[in-house]
């Protein structure tokens, strides 16, 4: 399983690649807006040094909303680093968007999946990256990991190459699920990442070790 950051703050990133646990990070417009950036100049730098501080991709998501005017950002985004990904929502011009990057080459994640329909949409559309918000869904009531397991098994029933980023990830009982499910990516907040470490007996554990070793 490939965990990647969700995060656009450079000391959380990081932080993280100097654990060796991240294989890339996502943003999206939110993320962005809480480090403060401004203006397209600042806004390019932040992505480059994003992509000094770690070995793999990024998802960048496309502000415009009109076609052509994503393909432009796009073209930007992608001339700041090869491994910048760019992210377009699961709207009918986002497909569009996708289905056009896609052809020219171009790695591709579709955001805000909320249905199978809509993944099954992205994967057709060659999407590189599919991302159901599984914490968004819930917030809903609706089943979550029930809708990953459904994106799961289509894209095993049909040999799909889109690989399933899990979003709005927030419990560890996402990530088990996502583990048994064979989820090909999770993208966590730092904090939650930091998470993975803490465990009471591990403490425990150690501290009688350090006690009968000085004893
Ligand atoms: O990348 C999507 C993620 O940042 C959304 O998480 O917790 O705001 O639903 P959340």
């Amino acid at each position: 399983m490939k965990i990647y950051l969700d995060t656009a703050n450079l000391d959380q990133i990081r932080e993280a690649s100097e654990l060796g646990i991240i294989n890339g990070v996502t943003t999206n417009p939110s993320l962005v807006a809480k480090e403060g950036v401004n203006g397209i100049a600042d806004t390019k730098a932040h992505f480059a040094k994003i992509c000094e501080l770690m070995d793999g991709n990024i998802s960048v998501e496309v502000i415009a909303t009109d076609m052509e005017g994503m393909i432009a950002e796009a073209h930007e985004l992608i001339s700041i680093d090869p491994r910048i990904v760019v992210k377009a929502p699961a709207t009918r011009t986002g497909l569009k968007v996708i289905h056009r990057l896609s052809d020219q080459g171009i790695k591709t994640n579709c955001t805000l999946v909320f249905s199978v329909l809509q993944a099954l949409a992205a994967m057709k559309a060659g999407a590189t990256y599919v991302s159901p918000f599984v914490g968004r869904l819930e917030d809903k009531g609706v089943d979550g990991l029930g809708v990953i397991a459904q994106m799961v098994q289509m894209k095993k029933n049909y040999e799909f190459e889109t690989e399933i980023l899990c979003a709005s990830v927030r419990t560890q009982n996402h990530i088990q699920r996502c583990i048994e499910l064979g989820v090909d990516i999770v993208t966590c907040p730092y904090e939650f990442v930091l998470t993975f470490y803490d465990h009471p007996q591990t403490e425990d554990g150690l501290k009688k070790f350090l006690m009968d070793y000085h004893a």
